[in-house]
């Protein structure tokens, strides 16, 4: 009787542990995660504000290189591992310009493009030698021509702001020079050349004022071009800002053709993608074929996770599209000259801002997941001028 109670009681056990089991080693979920990170589970459960994803278990979706790829970028992983990045472009396009010098005749190229932050395609690009290629046809030595400069957007969002747009006749990076009396304070330059420019104003960027700015643009051989004054008046809010209206985009694989020319010792490469990409180019290291330190405890099944950029900024976009489109504190740009970020302040090793210069990754207990309880304390630790 009561033997067969027990053996009855094992069997239970023994099947649950079984179910238990199969669940922790499930495919897909951030359930298998648990098993080894339950520190960080422990930790963030016991806050008041905890981001949705991970409460969620979504572990893979900020931190595994594979969960955002296709077949297309079934092999990504492996492939990004030693890579050196060059340059990213953060504005989808289905073109991209890229100028760069290839030290000590390396010849392999890695580009990365996705699409809306999901779909990627990760592929290895041959250089062909140099003097092989043509000159750039962006390589004219005229500067290039401002037009149709106008003031797109006067808004108020996280900060007030103010949208300036404008064309140029060739590729060129964006940037604003403006002021209230004379133009002194720069927008930081964004440097993804386009011939359809806009850039949105923050700094010193108040209501019912009169602004006096002009815009600036270089081509991809530093020919540099300003316009004249114009206006800014920031009396009313008013919107004609055709990219918060489209919202159609193509679907399907993402397919590269890329064009290679050259610009003196500089290789410039033109890439068009079959739909709007957001793109990044680096060269493979040549020495160090280790990804991040500590690869050894965590055994040969640990997800390749994914580089500190791509969490820290490139996966936020994926789930956060509309906060992209909004008014928002820059990312990817460096301090000015004598800032100081405090330690608290995470940024990327080389001091860049990311959200998470600002947001917790996966809970706070400040609200919107924010650094510091209010937000005026958040600014003044890095902008000790806003006092
Ligand atoms: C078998 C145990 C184990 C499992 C399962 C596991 N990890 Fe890890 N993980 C480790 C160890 C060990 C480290 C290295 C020490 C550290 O940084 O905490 C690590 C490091 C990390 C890091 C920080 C270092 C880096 O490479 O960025 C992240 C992020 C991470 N794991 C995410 C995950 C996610 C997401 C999952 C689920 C898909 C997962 N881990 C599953 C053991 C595990
Ligand atoms: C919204 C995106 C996101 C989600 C979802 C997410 N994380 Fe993270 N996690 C981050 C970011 C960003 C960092 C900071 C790492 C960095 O700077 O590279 C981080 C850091 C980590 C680290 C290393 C640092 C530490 O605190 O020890 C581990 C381990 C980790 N996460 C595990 C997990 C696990 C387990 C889950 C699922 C329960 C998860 N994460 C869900 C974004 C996320
Ligand atoms: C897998 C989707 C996903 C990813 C990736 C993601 N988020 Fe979120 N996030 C959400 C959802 C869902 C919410 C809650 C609903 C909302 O407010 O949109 C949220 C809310 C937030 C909030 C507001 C929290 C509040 O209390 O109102 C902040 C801030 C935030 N996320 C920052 C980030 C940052 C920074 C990253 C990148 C490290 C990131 N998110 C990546 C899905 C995501
Ligand atoms: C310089 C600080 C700072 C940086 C950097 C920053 N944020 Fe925020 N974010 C804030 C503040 C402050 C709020 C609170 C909103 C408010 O007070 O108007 C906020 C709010 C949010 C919200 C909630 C807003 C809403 O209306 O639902 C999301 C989502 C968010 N941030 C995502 C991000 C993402 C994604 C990034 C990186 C691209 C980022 N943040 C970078 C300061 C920052
Ligand atoms: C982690 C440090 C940090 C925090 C916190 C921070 N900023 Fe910034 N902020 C920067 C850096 C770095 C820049 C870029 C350099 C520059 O242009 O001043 C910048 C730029 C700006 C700009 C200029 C944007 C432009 O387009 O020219 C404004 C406005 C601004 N911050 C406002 C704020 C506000 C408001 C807060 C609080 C919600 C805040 N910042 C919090 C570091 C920070």
């Amino acid at each position: 009787m009561r033997r067969n109670k027990i053996t009855c009681l094992i069997l239970v056990l023994f099947g649950l542990t079984i179910i238990f089991a199969t669940d922790v080693f499930s495919e897909g979920t951030g359930k298998d995660c648990l098993k080894c990170h339950n520190d960080v589970w422990d930790e963030s459960m016991n806050k008041s504000f905890i981001h949705v994803p991970f409460m969620d278990k979504k572990c893979r979706e900020c931190h595994d290189q594979d969960a955002a790829s296709d077949k297309n970028g079934a092999n990504s992983a492996d492939r990004t591992a030693d890579v050196n990045w060059l340059s990213r472009h953060f504005t989808e396009d289905p073109s991209h310009w890229f100028v760069f010098a290839a030290p000590g005749g390396e010849n392999t190229i890695v580009v990365e493009a996705s699409a809306m932050g999901r779909k990627k395609l990760v592929t290895e690009l041959t250089l062909p030698p140099l003097v092989e290629l043509a000159e750039s046809p962006e390589n004219s030595q005229d500067a290039p021509i401002i037009s149709n400069v106008r003031v797109l957007e006067v808004n108020r969002g996280i900060f007030f702001s103010a949208t300036i747009g404008w064309e140029t006749d060739k590729l060129a990076t964006s940037q604003v020079i403006y002021g209230l009396e004379r133009p002194t304070i720069s927008s930081p330059m964004d440097g993804q050349a386009t011939t359809n420019h806009t850039v949105i104003l923050t700094t010193g960027i108040k209501s019912e004022r009169t602004y006096e700015f002009r815009v600036v643009s270089e081509d991809l051989n530093g020919h540099r071009s300003e316009s004249d004054k114009y206006i800014l008046s920031t009396d009313k809010l008013f919107s004609l800002n055709p990219a918060s209206v489209q919202n159609e985009r193509s679907n399907g694989v993402i397919d590269l053709q890329p064009k290679f020319y050259r610009t003196g010792d500089k290789y410039t490469i033109n890439l068009i993608a079959s739909r709007p990409v957001t793109m990044a180019l680096g060269m493979k290291k040549q020495n160090n074929p280790q990804g991040r330190q500590n690869d050894d405890l965590k055994g040969e099944n640990h997800i390749k996770t994914n580089e500190q950029i791509v969490t820290n900024i490139t996966t936020c976009y994926t789930c956060h599209r509309n906060y992209k489109e909004m008014v928002t504190h820059p990312v990817n740009v460096y301090p000015k000259r004598g800032m100081v970020i405090p330690p608290e302040y995470p940024t990327l090793p080389d001091g860049r801002i990311t959200c998470l210069s600002c947001h917790a990754e996966h809970a706070s207990n400040m609200e919107y997941m924010m650094l510091k309880p209010h937000k005026k304390e958040l600014c003044i630790g890095c902008h000790a001028d806003m006092l």
